[in-house]
């Protein structure tokens, strides 16, 4: 793709591939690089700037990652932030001085005729994690900005382009960082904001066609985002295109039905459905240990798909929906991923293929999302909330019955019909019901019950790693807690899940 691009420098710091994602979210393509990356290989893009972000080190320590000096010679502004921007003072002569911790919000007083810090007011608020800061500056530069306790909060060395900032533009706490970092872009770079979902979705169709022609494509559909966007995108491209849903009677209630009105007859594509929910919970009778349970449905649904891989026969490609934190995480995007999500890591090795194609392997979640509605998906694909491979099996403590599932999912969907009815879908990152084990006295009626409790859970989070449980108010709880006991059998007690993560887990099991 011939967009303009600009490499931010992976020194170590824990908001690297924020800092990537809030470049794209300017409009410019932008990729997390290991800070020791070959220089060839940054001059094969159409690169337009470069970033150094902050890092655990200290540039003076021994050992502390150091930048090729002919990165500064591309030719392209760099932009330093934190240990980036102590690093690129040490390199041109500068001193780098152990001060007064800063930690967290810090009030940022900016000077004038600084070209990153153009159009800030005199003071706002930025967000600062550094030990040490920039003591003197190179020869050359200017000063623009400071706080109380660190005098070179922002400095720029116009002749050299360099710019330089201790604070984090990147963070949500900095008031003005997204201003920042578009006077680097826009203002220092000439960044044309060539990056939209509507150029990558054309260009990617276009690439595609050209690559798969009318080969024969297959495709697992799971019925998760990424897996959905890139069906979606390879079907615009290629007419021989297989998508496999493998239905094992786990997702939740009308999933299966929806994945089928959008796929085949929305989108028209050729979409092959394996019932296979007799199978799954035949396997999983009696199984109550939750990682059994992962390990059988896992294994299964390797088996149904081959079944059905085996009837299509050899085929040339294998689509996957590996997305730009996959390929982050797993060797810093020097090797191609095949995704380690339970349903589809064990695929490749169970369908005879040439090559796997891996069209969002350059997007962030959120863009992922962005292109699904850029190609015509709906919200209730698009905007899917987290949903495990393993499905409603784990959301039941003990064993799965059909019984059960029936229970869980009425329940589950009246909760997510009053999530969306009071307008909190879209601020909750995951939110479900759990059938728990247990089961408890209650009265209905004149009769005595003895049925069984149910678990709600909603958390708040950005990657699932952590959570919070999330503030539902108490009357979308007690509408939600009604119309279960009334409308679903079998359930005679509703409570709230108030723990976060750590140190619950988001799933019950
Ligand atoms: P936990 O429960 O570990 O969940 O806090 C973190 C996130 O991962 C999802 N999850 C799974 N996803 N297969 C999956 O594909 C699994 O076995 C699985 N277990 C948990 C969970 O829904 C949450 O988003």
């Amino acid at each position: 793709m011939n967009h303009q691009s600009v490499v931010v420098l992976d020194f170590g710091g824990q908001y690297n591939q924020l800092i990537a994602r809030r470049v794209r979210e300017c409009g410019v393509y932008c990729e997390l690089l290991p800070y020791d990356t070959d220089v060839e290989k940054l001059k094969e893009k159409n690169l337009i700037g470069i970033i150094l972000t902050g890092g655990p080190n200290s540039v003076t320590e021994e050992g502390a990652p150091m930048l090729d000096k002919k990165v500064l010679s591309l030719g392209v502004p760099v932009l330093g932030i934190c240990y980036g921007c102590q690093l690129l003072a040490y390199m041109h002569g500068g001193e780098v001085t152990c001060g007064a911790r800063e930690y967290g919000k810090r009030r940022l007083l900016v000077g004038k005729g600084g070209k990153l810090t153009k159009g800030l007011p005199k003071e706002s608020v930025c967000w600062m994690s550094h030990t040490y800061f920039v003591g003197k500056t190179p020869e050359g530069c200017t000063v623009t900005a400071s706080t109380e306790t660190c005098p070179t909060a922002a400095y720029e060395n116009e002749k050299e382009r360099y710019y330089a900032v201790q604070f984090h533009p990147e963070v949500m706490h900095t008031e003005y960082g997204t201003k920042v970092l578009e006077n680097f872009l826009y203002g220092i770079c000439g960044a044309k904001g060539d990056w939209t979902m509507k150029n990558f979705a054309e260009q990617t169709v276009a690439a595609l066609k050209e690559k798969l022609g009318d080969k024969k494509v297959l495709c697992a559909l799971s019925g998760g985002v990424d897996s959905a966007v890139a069906a979606a995108l390879v079907h615009k491209a290629c007419p021989n295109l297989i998508c496999v849903f493998v239905d094992h009677g786990l997702l939740r209630k009308n999933e299966a039905e929806e994945v089928e009105r959008v796929f085949r007859d929305e989108q028209g594509m050729n979409l092959i459905k394996a019932d296979a929910s007799e199978i799954f919970l035949e396997k999983l009778k009696g199984v109550t240990d939750p990682e059994t349970k992962r390990r059988i449905i896992g294994e299964e649904f390797i088996r149904v798909f081959e079944r059905e891989a085996k009837k299509i026969g050899k085929v040339d490609y294998l689509v996957q929906g590996t997305i730009y934190p996959d390929v982050i995480e797993s060797g810093k995007g020097k090797s191609a991923v095949i995704k380690s999500h339970h349903n589809v890591g064990a695929l490749p090795d169970v369908v005879d293929f040439k090559e796997i194609v891996e069209p969002l392997r350059d997007l962030f979640k959120d863009e992922v999302r962005a292109c699904g509605f850029e190609i015509g998906l709906p919200k209730s694909i698009v905007m899917r909330q987290p949903f495990p491979g393993p499905g409603l099996a784990i959301r039941i403590i003990g064993d799965v019955t059909r019984e059960k599932l029936d229970i869980l999912k009425e329940a589950d969907y009246i909760f997510r019909e009053e999530i969306a009815r009071a307008d909190l879908d879209g601020k909750i990152w995951q939110y479900f019901a759990v059938l728990t084990g247990n089961r408890s006295v209650g009265v209905m009626g004149d009769e005595r019950t003895y049925d069984y409790t149910l678990a709600l859970r909603g958390v708040t989070s950005v990657d699932g790693m952590t959570a919070d449980w999330a503030r539902i108010p108490y009357d979308v709880l007690e509408t939600v807690s009604n119309r279960i006991v009334n409308e679903v059998g079998h359930i005679n007690r509703i409570v709230y899940d108030i723990t976060g993560k750590p140190p619950a887990t988001i799933e019950w099991e």
